[in-house]
């Protein structure tokens, strides 16, 4: 997107900090999304990216800052909140439940009840409709699994990983963050999940993608928001800068200079 084009933001934090006894995990960190795009959060390890997306996420409370949804100020107190307001994430440690089908992953802690007893107390749960909705959501982002009744454990990495995209994308009316979703897949499944990702941009929600691999973040991404020791140092997009400038960035090697993208 050229500079002069309009922009939406749609989430914002100015000056977030968390601290965790001595480590200083956000210090005064920065962080603009803007719709229909695809950011990728890169930093070395202990950069402060799973905190940042935590606290964005609702799954930690940040001691100061501020996050604005749409130009809203909002206070999420759990990711429940989060996924409220439009906000779905899919964790570096992958949060789906093992033990259950793929449907009961798809609509955990939002199951959809048996219509027309609205103010009884038997709210059941409607299954037929999930496992409908759910085999439809799986063909629309074209995810390669069986029956949705197949339990999450004897799935894949891949098709697990797919899985719980699935349900980020499915929900997510606003965004969409993934903490490192094909680190621990192959070629083959990496490359599903950077559909799945696209899939989503297309459909006009803004991803959030963390990710270490480089030549990956420089295919996908529309933009780079660089973090460094706690806050981000750059925003800079694969045209304006090569995959050696961006390390250099992370690593502290150069210092940004030029114009934030
Ligand atoms: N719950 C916690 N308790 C104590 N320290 C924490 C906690 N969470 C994060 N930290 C510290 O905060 C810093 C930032 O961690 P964070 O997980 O955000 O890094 P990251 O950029 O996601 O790294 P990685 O690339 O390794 O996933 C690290 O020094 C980490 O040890
Ligand atoms: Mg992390």
């Amino acid at each position: 997107m050229s500079a002069d084009q309009a922009r939406v933001l749609v989430l914002e934090a100015r000056g977030l900090v968390k601290r965790y006894g001595v480590v200083t995990a956000l210090n005064g960190a920065d962080f603009d999304l803007y719709a229909g795009e695809i950011l990728a959060l890169i930093g070395d390890n202990g950069a402060g990216k799973s905190t940042l997306i935590k606290a964005l996420s609702g799954a930690i409370t940040p001691d100061e800052g501020e996050i604005l949804l749409n130009g809203t100020t909002v206070h999420f107190r759990d990711p429940l909140e989060a996924r409220r307001s439009g906000i779905e994430t899919v964790y570096q440690d992958l949060a789906l439940a093992p033990a259950l089908d793929i449907a009961e992953n798809l609509f955990l802690g939002r199951e959809l009840r048996v219509r027309g007893l609205a103010g009884s107390l038997l709210r059941l749960a409607d299954r037929p409709r999930m496992l409908a909705e759910s085999r439809a959501h799986i063909a629309d982002l074209k995810i390669n699994v069986g029956s949705m009744k197949q339990a999450v454990e004897t799935l894949s990495g891949g098709q697990r990983q797919g899985v719980a995209v699935a349900r980020a994308a499915a929900f997510a009316s606003r965004v969409v963050i993934m903490d490192e979703p094909t680190a621990a897949l192959g070629v083959r499944e990496s490359g599903m999940v950077l559909d799945l990702i696209r899939e989503v941009r297309s459909r006009g929600t803004p991803v959030v993608l963390i990710s270490h691999n480089m030549p990956q973040v420089f295919e996908i991404a529309d933009r780079l928001h660089v973090m460094r020791l706690g806050r981000r140092v750059a925003t800079i997009t694969p045209a304006s800068h090569t995959m050696t400038e961006a390390v250099a960035l992370m690593t502290g090697a150069t210092a940004f200079q030029g114009k934030d993208e």
